[in-house]
């Protein structure tokens, strides 16, 4: 059931098919490039789009712009003590900002760090300290088709295995994603992350969970997990991060903020080290990079997060884009995500080789027949990992409603009719981080 009411409303516009286009071949055929007054309906990110409530935007004006001792910041520490469960915040710009500050303190060169899959600016700051991020998912989070509840946890038997093979003196750091966004959004399951915490436990090394999602995560530990089934969100989410040393947080997803984050722990020595490092990276401990206004929003927006009634009508509405696509014959990663319906564009144009980026080629056609704005998260995005070509199509909290899904709708069904005209792409210009080129690369059309 709907949840909210709008208070304030955005234009948006169709841009025409010669339009769009014209702007496609400007993007470079990658449409981060495209400005966004030329997309319809912007399924790019769940990341900071989402609308915030009345009462993020009343503490917004409120906010507390001191430098040092912030009273917005006080209410973010509490925000967090309550909600997470952690009494230490170190505050950062944003998601990356955090990771940067944790991980540049936890790892050092030859480091490997385990991760049930890394994001991608999770995987590019592991390898800025010239350590090696290792994905351990269980082997059913590849299969668009295996039903299963916890597609998202971490494989204790990979995870074993590279320590057999690397040592465990080389492992100081062990991270759990949830939910699991770089394997379709997947969720992870509180025995999951016991285990990892006792694994933690067993070779030494720090547990960090990534808990951008930890709300969406909850929620469907409530309705998957038989021992939480009676548990409310709020519940969980404390019980699961608890196992955790820290987290690492990006405010702008189950913050409900447009920007912000934070590192957070009870862990004193590392609470220490990360501040120190923060105020090199972020900016003064109170603050971090963000403005005492941004602080205050995020401060309500976490606690908004763990609202039931939010959570039902989030996973819901994100569940029935997913149903009504695959009714539509859309191949559809299942189970849906919390955030973001996953295409399987490996099955949608099979006729395109892994090589020519077939989820690029079906973000392009996407845009190009509807104005929607989705991301490849597959070949393109992960270069020289296994995977299925996934694309995106995540899902801003509060700002869709159903008649943009029926768009959405319409606009994928038309490709798919069309799906052998489909060319695939080859990239033309290549920036160096390979962990980071999709955000940036230029692409040209395969001949066909
Ligand atoms: N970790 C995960 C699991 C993420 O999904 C993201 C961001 C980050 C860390 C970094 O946070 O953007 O605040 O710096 N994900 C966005 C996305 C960008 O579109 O999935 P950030």
């Amino acid at each position: 059931m709907v949840a909210y009411k709008s208070k304030m409303v955005e234009r948006i516009t169709l841009p025409s098919r010669d339009q769009r286009e014209r702007a496609l071949e400007a993007a470079g055929y990658n449409v981060f490039n495209l400005d966004a007054e030329a997309v319809f309906v912007d399924l790019l990110t769940d990341s900071g789009t989402g609308a915030m409530s009345d009462a993020q935007w009343a503490a917004l004006i409120r906010g507390d712009e001191a430098y040092a001792g912030s009273r917005s910041f006080d209410r973010l520490e509490s925000a967090v003590a309550d909600v997470m469960g952690f009494d230490h915040v170190v505050p950062a710009h944003q998601g990356r900002g955090a990771e940067n500050v944790l991980y540049g303190t936890v790892l050092s060169a030859g480091d490997v760090a385990l991760n049930n899959t890394h994001f991608d600016t999770t995987r590019a700051h592991v390898a800025n300290q010239d350590a090696d991020p290792v994905d351990c998912p269980v082997p059913e989070a590849h299969d668009p088709d295996a039903d299963a509840p916890f597609k998202g946890n971490l494989s204790l038997e990979r995870a074993r295995s590279v320590v057999d093979e690397v040592g465990a003196e080389r492992v100081p750091l062990v991270i759990q994603t949830i939910t699991n966004n770089s394997a379709a959004g997947q969720p992870v399951s509180v025995a999951n992350t016991r285990r990892v915490r006792e694994f933690a436990d067993e070779i030494d090394a720090t547990f960090v969970i990534d808990a951008c999602r930890f709300a969406e995560n909850a929620y469907f530990v409530t309705q998957r997990e038989a021992e939480f089934a009676s548990a409310t969100v709020a519940e969980v989410a404390r019980e699961q991060l608890g196992y955790a040393d820290a987290v690492v947080m990006s405010g702008k997803k189950d913050g409900l903020a447009n920007v912000g984050g934070f590192v957070a722990t009870d862990d004193e020595s590392l609470f220490e080290q990360c501040k120190q490092r923060a105020i090199l990276y972020e900016g003064f401990p109170t603050y971090g990079g963000m403005a005492g206004r941004d602080v205050a929003a995020l401060a309500v927006g976490l606690r908004e997060a763990v609202e039931e009634s939010y959570l039902e009508d989030r996973i819901a509405s994100v569940r029935d884009l997913g149903s009504r696509l695959a009714e539509v014959g859309i191949p559809v990663y299942t189970p849906t995500s919390g955030h973001a319906v996953y295409l399987d564009a490996g099955a949608a144009f099979p006729h395109v080789p892994a090589n020519e980026f077939p989820g690029q080629a079906l973000v392009c056609e996407l845009y190009r027949e509807g104005g929607v704005r989705g991301v490849e998260l597959g070949s393109f995005a992960f270069p020289e990992t296994d995977r299925p070509e996934l694309v995106r199509l995540a899902v801003p909290r509060r700002t869709y409603h159903r008649e943009h899904f029926d768009h959405v709708v319409e606009t994928a069904a038309a490709v798919l009719e069309d799906r052998r005209d489909v060319a695939g792409f080859e990239i033309v210009s290549n920036p160096s981080m390979p962990e980071l080129r999709h955000f940036t690369a230029r692409l040209e059309p395969c001949p066909t």
